[in-house]
């Protein structure tokens, strides 16, 4: 198939045009390098063999949007590009929401403009809100604690409608539980600018003692060590979900949702002693209070995706450690 991957040089797109290419699927990407490299593309090449033809586009440009769909036969759509700093949604709320839901609907507008009606939308756990039970499954209630998280919540909404309103469509909603982990070449892995929000590429900063110490968001939550329990899943396992959704909705009409994520929680504490071992580095951390928004814990119900799209994630936690490590120390 030809698959359109938007934001395909980014953390998570960039792993998934990997796999599809070695799933023989022909890649377009288009990516803005907002919070990625070109060098990226290069990387994808020396891992699979194969150039990704590749379009320097924003999807807030209409037009050199719509000109990507005039110059390609594209079967599929997977839509990835958008905002994604929980706080800094918090802070600028107009830039998330113009960027990401403006964006979407750009792409939205230009697949009915070419009657493309297969996509795979990147949506996040983070639309289950508070969850009030663990594990999560997908019919559990939907809410966001910020503004990030109401673009994914809006962003699955228009999908929804647009899937009723033309029986043609076919959509897949995947809700990620948290990607770490990198390609196992070492290329391609999460590489955020300045000091990072999230846990994995702050502990991959202190092992390079770029940082001096983690701080881990509370330890009085109602969890086996009180600190924060999260449903880790490795990014390769996460990019084979999209291969499984793409053939999913290939003979499918109408909209689907689907966890993705391994079903096992660990604790902030299970994640710093497992890369300890795994790479045999020391990662010097102090308890600081909670952090504002957070929950004690959240993992998936992953047995939709099993059951449906075949998909179970492969790799350990011990994988997860060591492939972040293994990406990040040389950079
Ligand atoms: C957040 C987003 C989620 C997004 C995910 C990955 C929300 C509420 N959360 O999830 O949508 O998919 O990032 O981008 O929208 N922690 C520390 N010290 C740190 C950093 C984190 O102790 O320096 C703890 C947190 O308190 C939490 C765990 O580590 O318990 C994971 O945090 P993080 O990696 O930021 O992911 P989430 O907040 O779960």
């Amino acid at each position: 198939m030809n698959i359109f991957v938007t934001g395909g040089t980014g953390y998570i797109g960039s792993n998934t045009c990997v796999k599809l290419i070695e799933a023989g699927h022909n890649v377009i990407v288009a990516d803005n390098f907002y919070n990625s490299m070109p060098e990226v593309l290069d990387q994808i090449k020396i891992i699979t063999g194969k150039t990704v033809k590749f379009y320097e586009t924003d999807l807030l440009d209409a037009e050199g949007l719509d000109k990507i769909f005039e110059e390609n036969e594209i079967d599929c759509v997977i839509h990835f590009a958008g905002y994604k700093a929980v706080g800094e949604s918090c802070q600028k709320p107009l830039k998330y929401y113009n960027n990401n839901i403006t964006g979407t609907l750009n792409l939205l507008f230009s697949m009915r403009n070419h009657n493309v009606k297969k996509i795979v939308f990147s949506s996040s756990a983070t639309v289950y809100g508070n969850p009030e039970t663990v594990p999560i499954c997908e019919d559990a209630p939907l809410s966001t604690t910020n503004p990030y998280g109401s673009t994914k919540l809006f962003i699955e909404n228009i999908l929804k409608d647009i899937s009723k309103s033309d029986e043609e469509f076919s959509i897949s909603i995947l809700r990620y539980f948290n990607p770490i982990g990198a390609d196992k070449s070492g290329y391609l892995g999460d590489n955020p600018v300045g000091i990072p929000n999230n846990l994995m590429p702050y502990i991959v900063k202190v092992a390079k003692g770029e940082l001096s110490c983690l701080n881990v968001f509370g330890n009085d939550y109602d969890t086996h060590d009180g600190t924060g329990v999260r449903d880790y899943v490795h990014v390769s396992d996460l990019a084979d979900a999209h291969i499984k959704a793409v053939e999913y909705i290939a003979d499918k009409k109408g909209c689907f949702v689907h966890n993705i994520g391994t079903g096992v929680g660990y604790s902030v504490l299970d994640i710093v002693k497992t890369f300890e071992k795994v790479n045999n580095i020391k990662i010097p951390y102090k308890i600081t209070p909670r952090r504002p928004g957070d929950i004690a814990t959240c993992f998936a119900n992953p047995e939709k995706a099993k059951k449906e799209l075949s998909f179970t994630a492969k790799l350990s936690l011990e994988d997860m450690c060591r492939d972040s490590w293994n990406y990040a120390k040389d950079k």
